[in-house]
């Protein structure tokens, strides 16, 4: 995507059944549609909403009742699918996590939502970016357990103290949001980024697998772990809580010392 333009005021919001109780608030997308534009612009929408709307529900009353061709992923609506990752007041968030009461302005103040893609992505249209190069960097690190013969009679046990040790990132739901709030990806999309880093922390620190070697050397190299600035973007981004930035220490010791 290229350069912004100027502001577009939509009119037409009228259109959106208003709940009791509802009040009107102001959604600023960033449009961009590749078949028309040359630059992405924004425009306004105000869209009746409840305090327990999420901004899931405003996107897709725009969409349902204003204008069909606005586009965003989404599946779940409940923080589970990872679809809707975008820039929400220019924070990465899940949009079906965050509640318009949250977002609101000051007593007597116009609230007004942006929302924007997610950065260091190509934008294809609007809110809806291309994931592939996100998914390649997540293919490269080998994201399953790998055992080489030993093919067990039954499951492959495991103590709890070990399945304890890769816990956290068992919960990535492959959302982008921390890849995508990170600058070294942004200037350098060759950088694995930190899901795909999360995503070998899985596997690495897992007691039943046979694969870490591989994977600490792919991470060894140079747009592996070591481009890591240590901003912590990431964890302030991840909606599930993992705490990526220590996930990508560990990944580095592991590196450096073997794994423990
Ligand atoms: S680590 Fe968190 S922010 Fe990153 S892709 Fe996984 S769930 Fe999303
Ligand atoms: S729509 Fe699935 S996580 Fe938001």
């Amino acid at each position: 995507m290229t350069a912004v333009s100027e502001d577009i005021e939509t009119t037409g919001a009228s259109a959106i059944p208003a709940p009791e109780g509802a009040i009107t608030i102001t959604v600023k997308i960033l449009r961009f549609n590749p078949e028309i534009d040359d630059e992405a612009h924004w425009e306004s929408y105000h869209v009746p909403a409840l305090p327990t709307d999420r901004v899931l529900n405003l996107l897709s009353a725009i969409k349902n009742y204003v204008d069909g061709t606005l586009s965003f992923r989404r599946s779940c609506a409940h923080g589970v699918c990872g679809s809707d990752a975008m820039q929400i007041n220019g924070i990465n968030r899940l949009a079906c996590k965050v509640l318009v009461k949250d977002l609101l302005a000051k007593e007597g103040k116009e609230t007004v939502v942006t929302v924007a893609p997610i950065k260091g992505l190509p934008t294809m249209k609007d809110l809806y970016v291309d994931m592939e190069p996100f998914f390649e960097a997540y293919r490269a690190v080998k994201p399953y357990l790998i055992a080489y013969g030993n093919e067990p009679t039954r499951e492959r046990i495991q103590s709890q103290a070990d399945r304890d040790r890769f816990d956290d990132t068992t919960k990535c739901i492959l959302c982008a949001a921390c890849t995508s709030s990170c600058p070294v990806y942004w200037n350098d999309g060759s950088y694995f980024g930190p899901a795909a880093i999360v995503n070998a922390h899985r596997f690495i620190f897992d007691s039943r697998d046979e694969g870490s070697e591989e994977r600490l050397d792919i991470l060894n190299d140079a747009e592996g772990v070591w481009r890591c600035r240590t901003t912590f973007n990431c964890t302030d981004a991840c909606p599930r809580g993992i705490q990526v930035t220590q996930a990508i220490a560990e990944v580095k010791q592991a590196i450096l010392r073997g794994k423990p």
